[in-house]
């Protein structure tokens, strides 16, 4: 199969009115990011949830419309936590349907590769999703890369796991465990970047393109609020991944 190259750009968190969002210009960090990519071979961009700076606010939903839409690939949104669904329907355009009513899952095939959406908005992924994962991935001989906003395991990072972590994680992993063609797991929603190993499956971190933040201590530390995005390189057997971050 085609080698395909895929951009995941993740916790926006872009502001409705231009204002800073917790004193950083996020719409300008994004901006950066954008530009960076219109350089790439690129076949896919992932905006991989928490695209709304607080609660799915329309103004920042059409922003990010107005400035992705000449964008040179496709562009795919997922759903976080910050995210309201109802409203990004209105303002974005969602070129696939979801496959489950009330939420925004679906499968995408890029250049015959399947790519699998699950939406942990409500920091739960629900029992509608995970059927709907079981289901799908039988159909497919191939093997399938995964994305969802939320990381479904502890990460090692105290502050998002004890707090703000998936509140079924346990039963999403027992799920992923029985799916052989499941290998990659790709999330954001920590704002961090790690890599992580369990039962011979990768999941992998996105740092934020508004601020990272700090993975030990109990409480909120901010680590730094250089930009950044992870780049995807994928053939169907062999993945190549690396992050990277705009420096001012
Ligand atoms: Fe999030």
């Amino acid at each position: 199969m085609k080698p395909i190259r895929i951009a995941q750009v993740s916790d926006v968190h872009i502001s409705p009115d231009g204002a800073p969002v917790r004193g950083v210009d996020v719409r300008k960090q994004l901006l950066c990011v954008l530009n960076k990519l219109r350089t790439e071979t690129l076949d896919l961009l992932v905006l991989s949830g928490d695209l709304a700076a607080h609660d799915g606010e329309a103004g920042a939903y059409q922003w990010i419309q107005e400035n992705v839409q000449d964008f040179p690939v496709p562009v795919l949104y997922m759903v976080g936590n910050h995210d309201r669904l109802e409203v990004m329907q209105q303002h974005l355009n969602l070129p696939v349907p979801s496959a489950v009513p009330g939420v925004y899952c679906f499968a995408y095939s890029l250049e015959q590769h399947p790519l699998l959406f699950l939406d942990t908005g409500d920091n739960n992924l629900s029992e509608a999703q995970m059927h709907w994962l079981r289901e799908t991935c039988v159909q497919y001989q191939e093997n399938c890369l995964l994305f969802m906003h939320h990381p479904p395991l502890h990460c090692g990072c105290d502050y998002m796991d004890n707090h703000y972590y998936l509140h079924n994680r346990e039963a999403v992993w027992a799920v992923l465990q029985d799916i052989p063609n499941i290998q990659h797991i790709f999330c954001g929603h920590y704002h961090t970047d790690r890599n992580l190993s369990r039962d011979g499956k990768q999941v992998y971190l996105t740092p934020s393109t508004m601020m990272q933040l700090g993975t030990s201590g109990e409480k909120f530390s901010l680590e730094h609020i250089s930009p950044g995005w992870r780049m995807i390189a994928w053939d169907g057997v062999q993945l190549t991944t690396h992050t990277h971050y705009c420096r001012s």
